[in-house]
């Protein structure tokens, strides 16, 4: 009998913890995350015209990369459902000369204000571990609706796949059960997650942030 794939449920308002930590996360994301953004905006490979989208784009760090790759020919957008992330995205964007290139919105990737068809890549970085177990497939499918038919994704996330015996992730796992306002993520089957939502696999990579944590980068067509 194969072995049942269990993931633990989230509890918590994501909303008001982002808010909270905004500030924080915008001093450590620049040191422990660059490496992992440049592997996965490069593997977005964005080309000069195209219209992309990141989702839950935090402080819109990456979002100046994806901006820039777009082109003038192009444009990008954001969606975040925190207000507090929202505005230090707009204040980077208008710093970098990049506010015309970038619309943002303050949002909920389950119900996405976009047209079906108009994206050619979306890209999610420790987003998906967020949502509840059940709005997981429900992202993925928005997500395959506001993507072209060839459009591509890329998903970093922490995955329990390969790594169900991992010290770091079990307690991780620990840390989201006892203080699920502060871990608000755990470990997901990354991949199956993506197959089961109808997403074809191009694609997958794995790197340690900040040299401790597994973080899998997949890349997967609509
Ligand atoms: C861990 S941070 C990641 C930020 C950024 N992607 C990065 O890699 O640094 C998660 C982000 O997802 C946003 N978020 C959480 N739930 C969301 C939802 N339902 N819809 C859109 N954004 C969401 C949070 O506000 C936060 O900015």
């Amino acid at each position: 009998m194969p072995e049942k794939k269990e993931i633990l449920r989230v509890k918590g308002e994501i909303k008001e913890t982002y808010g909270k930590i905004s500030k924080i996360y915008a001093t450590l994301e620049g040191k422990f995350e660059k490496r992992l953004r440049e592997r996965g905006v490069e593997y977005l490979d964005i080309q000069k015209g195209e219209t992309v989208l990141e989702i839950g784009f935090g402080t819109g760090i990456t979002l100046v990369e994806i901006a820039k790759s777009v082109g003038e020919t192009g444009k990008a957008y954001g969606i975040d459902v925190t207000p507090e992330m929202v505005e230090l995205a707009r204040r980077r964007l208008e710093m970098e000369g990049l506010g015309r290139r970038v619309e943002l919105s303050e949002g909920d990737a389950r119900n996405m204000p976009y047209e079906d068809n108009m994206f050619n890549a979306v890209y999610m970085a420790a987003v998906l571990e967020l949502f509840d177990t059940p709005d997981i497939p429900k992202v993925l499918k928005e997500i395959k609706r506001v993507l072209k038919s060839d459009g591509r994704l890329v998903v970093v996330s922490i995955p329990k796949e390969d790594h169900e015996n991992s010290i770091v992730l079990r307690l991780y796992e620990w840390a989201h059960r006892k203080f699920p306002k502060y871990a608000s993520c755990r470990p997901i089957y990354v991949e199956d997650s993506l197959r089961d939502a109808g997403y074809n696999l191009i694609r997958t990579d794995e790197m340690l942030m900040a040299k401790l944590f597994p973080m899998k980068i997949v890349v997967a067509k609509s």
